[in-house]
């Protein structure tokens, strides 16, 4: 077949196709390795006279490209015609894809755990809903006790057919009325019940204060209690725990101060607060400035505790002589605050997804 006629008939039948297989089809039978018209023109060159080379040999190797770049044009024809029918344009960029994430309570929570796990703590939980007698009487915070009024409590009405709940069997049986904990201080009694010494856990959990809301106030928050007990468990333990406890969260710009101060449930009681620093040096220009929470040159309150009371140690039946021990308590939202600079707690449950998806 001459050039000029496999040509046409090419350029034809291009023109004709209606799909991209049948685009394919036309390229196997002109371009095809075998069979391919053209190919057969061209692989015959070597066995023409010269002047007939010269002749045919450029113009076979000319419509070759011909024949491909119109092959390559009228494909992309086809591929925008079939996608414009189907609605869909294979041409767009594809959608990203939205993975959820963990919220940054969640976050800073499995942080917490993952340190407490490593010292070889056991994480523990226990009831939102508690009795007065673990929430405030076992932990020596009996009633008309002044000390009650650190937390101002959401008190649960019992209806009509509920029974009052009974103390535990050491007590006399006296009505004990329910409540939302205050704090996660009773499972330090609910697990002392149970277990004997030697032990260490944590206590992840939800607890509700019946108070105002503002920048640094919720209704209900978290905390994760500390409880370690055994023989000679003392406040250098403490100290060292905690201190690694810091360091491993904020690492490793964390200054650690350890304050007196009073909680019924300890002796001696103390307050730890903790400062940010950075490496680069804060300016004396910059010490008259309020601070706010998260700056990192101010001393923030992270936690209260103690050694565990004798009280409280003999409430549940150890004795105090021979067993010993140390609490803490610390607000899951302050330390979140200062780790990710939220400025204000109320974010945390506001459902805003521009805050949420920060994290
Ligand atoms: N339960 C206390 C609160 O909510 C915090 C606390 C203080 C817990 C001292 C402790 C502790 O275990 O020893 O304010």
């Amino acid at each position: 077949m001459e050039i000029s006629e496999i040509k046409n008939l090419f350029f034809q039948e291009t023109k004709e196709a209606q799909d991209v297989k049948a685009l394919e089809n036309i390229r196997i039978k002109y371009l095809g390795r075998r069979d391919g018209l053209l190919t057969k023109v061209l692989r015959s060159l070597k066995d023409l006279p010269i002047e007939e080379k010269k002749r045919v040999g450029p113009a076979a190797n000319g419509l070759r490209q011909e024949i491909e770049e119109r092959l390559g044009l009228r494909l992309k024809e086809l591929t925008k015609e079939s996608s414009r029918i189907s609605g869909i344009d294979l041409t767009m960029p594809g959608k990203k894809v939205k993975f959820g994430h963990l919220h940054p309570l969640t976050l800073i929570e499995n942080r917490i755990k993952e340190i407490f796990l490593g010292m070889n703590f056991s994480v523990v939980e226990g009831p939102e809903i508690e009795t007065e007698h673990y929430n405030f009487d076992a932990l020596n915070i009996p009633e008309n006790h002044p000390a009650r009024d650190m937390w101002d409590t959401f008190w649960l009405k019992l209806t009509n057919d509920q029974q009052p709940i009974t103390n535990n069997s050491r007590e006399p049986l006296v009505v004990s009325r329910e409540l939302l904990r205050t704090h996660t201080s009773p499972m330090q009694i609910r697990y002392m019940e149970k277990r004997q010494p030697p032990f260490q856990i944590i206590v992840p959990g939800r607890v509700f204060r019946f108070e105002a809301t503002d920048a640094s106030h919720e209704i209900n928050f978290h905390q994760v209690e500390g409880l370690m007990i055994g023989e000679d468990v003392n406040l250098a333990n403490f100290k060292y725990v905690i201190e690694q406890f810091f360091h491993r969260l904020f690492s490793p710009h964390v200054q650690i101060r350890f304050r007196p101060s009073y909680f019924p449930f300890v002796e001696p009681g103390l307050e730890v607060d903790i400062k940010l620093t950075d490496n680069k040096q804060q300016t004396t220009n910059d010490s008259h400035k309020p601070l706010a929470a998260g700056n990192k040159s101010e001393w923030l309150e992270v936690m209260g505790a103690g050694m565990v009371h004798p009280k409280v140690l003999g409430g549940v039946g150890y004795n105090p002589k021979y067993v010993q021990g140390f609490a803490f308590g610390l607000g899951l939202e302050r330390l979140a605050m200062i780790k990710y600079k939220i400025p204000d707690i109320r974010l945390f449950y506001s459902g805003d997804l521009r805050f949420i998806n920060q994290f």
